[in-house]
């Protein structure tokens, strides 16, 4: 049974968080592997004469969230309830709260929203606000901030007393073990789970993270409640820089990213000459393969972008074409974690180079920056070619 979680976060006003921990979602949008789970997080605020829920959980687990939002409130004393973003995974148990609720409550979203809302559920009674427009609620005053693309183009956040209900913004992956920042380890622990998050779900809007952080830094902001993952209390401008860095492709100093296919072990000799250049000359390298026997999760691959100096493939020649599985990774790393990297190719052939002009089409207009490609037939490893190719990415490194 996966772990619900209801705790006070705040006294003046009183903020309570509701969090779901999903452990039995295995994809993520139905694409991403996350055996790591996601958090639905959801928050009353208990105001003088008003009680505010923000967001709410995946449907699946509506009989969970009335519980637990029960145990804090009757669902018919709710008086508003602000949806930040229409996303199933926080809008899914709207219906059945309407229901209980007896639509006594005022529905506030964006106007965007408030037409996804209409299409997915059938809700039209929904007052829209715009970007920075303020709501008095009881002796509160709410701020609507506009954040497109932050996941969808309907995203807002809410703000209020230096409280800010990020949903999607701020959010990440996986089942934290404590509810806020307070535990280092625990953070560190959780950030790479909430680069993989963004690069998965939001990479494809990058530039929008920029535009909607910059927007943010001029508000005043105390806590950050995300929909996903952990509250930053201790330190909300962590994860704020945090979203930034990655958008921004903030590498580290000597991390490189390497991703193969091996169908018969050609490449992975090629690979394995590789590796071994690079880490004697002091590179860290994070390895994500395809074999017979083993399958890298492309989610994940994605995620070693963003802070990754340069990227190495390794791709065996199918059908006059790259790898499947290769192909797959290419086209979804031009999608989602389109970077200014420089990127080299190590290609193996059986009987006909020609993947070298297929990757070069490919690249030719991402911000990749193509270095070299080395092509191999079967076992044959020309003399000096490998070492030749990653001294030419040193030299771009330097
Ligand atoms: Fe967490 Fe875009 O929904």
């Amino acid at each position: 049974m996966p772990k619900v979680w209801v705790e006070q976060i705040f006294t003046d006003p009183e903020v309570h968080i509701l969090r779901m921990d999903d452990d039995r979602i295995r994809y993520f949008e139905t694409v991403w592997d996350i055996p790591e789970g996601i958090s639905y997080n959801a928050y009353l605020i208990k105001l003088n004469g008003a009680n505010v829920l923000i967001d709410g959980w995946k449907k699946n687990y509506t009989h969970e969230f009335v519980e637990a939002l029960s145990s804090l409130v009757d669902p018919k004393q709710i008086t508003h309830i602000v949806v930040n973003h229409t996303e199933p995974d926080h809008s899914g148990t709207l219906p059945e709260i309407l229901k209980l609720n007896e639509n006594k409550a005022t529905i506030i979203a964006s106007s965007f929203g408030k037409r996804l809302l209409d299409s997915f559920y059938g809700i039209t009674n929904v007052q829209a606000v715009s970007d920075n427009q303020e709501v008095q609620i009881a002796d509160r005053r709410f701020n609507f901030v506009m954040t497109p693309w932050l996941h969808w183009p309907d995203t807002m956040v809410t703000y209020m007393d230096g409280i800010l209900f990020g949903c999607d913004v701020a959010g990440g992956y996986s089942l934290p073990s404590t509810i806020d920042d307070s535990n280092e380890k625990i953070v560190e622990e959780y950030l790479p789970y909430v680069t993989k998050y963004i690069v998965n779900v939001i990479g494809h809007y990058k530039n929008y993270i920029v535009e909607g952080v910059q927007k943010l830094s001029t508000l005043e902001i105390k806590a950050i409640l995300p929909g996903h993952g952990l509250v930053w209390k201790k330190d909300p401008q962590r994860i704020l820089q945090h979203y930034l860095d990655v958008a921004s492709g903030v590498a580290k100093e000597k991390k490189i990213c390497v991703v193969y296919d091996s169908m018969y072990g050609f490449v992975e000799n090629v690979m394995k000459r590789v590796m071994d250049l690079l880490r004697s000359r002091g590179f860290e390298l994070t390895v994500h393969r395809f074999s017979d026997e083993s399958e890298a999760f492309v989610g994940d691959i994605l995620k070693d972008i963003p802070d990754s100096r340069a990227l190495i493939f390794g791709v065996s020649t199918y059908e006059a074409d790259l790898h499947p599985k290769m192909r797959h990774v290419l086209y979804e790393i031009l999608d989602k974690a389109n970077y200014e990297k420089p990127v080299v190719f190590f290609g193996v052939h059986g009987w006909a180079a020609s993947v070298e002009i297929t990757v070069k089409k490919l690249l030719k207009d991402s911000k990749l920056r193509f270095i070299s490609f080395v092509e191999m037939k079967g076992s044959k490893i020309e003399e000096g070619k490998i070492e030749q190719s990653i001294e030419q990415l040193l030299e771009e490194l330097e």
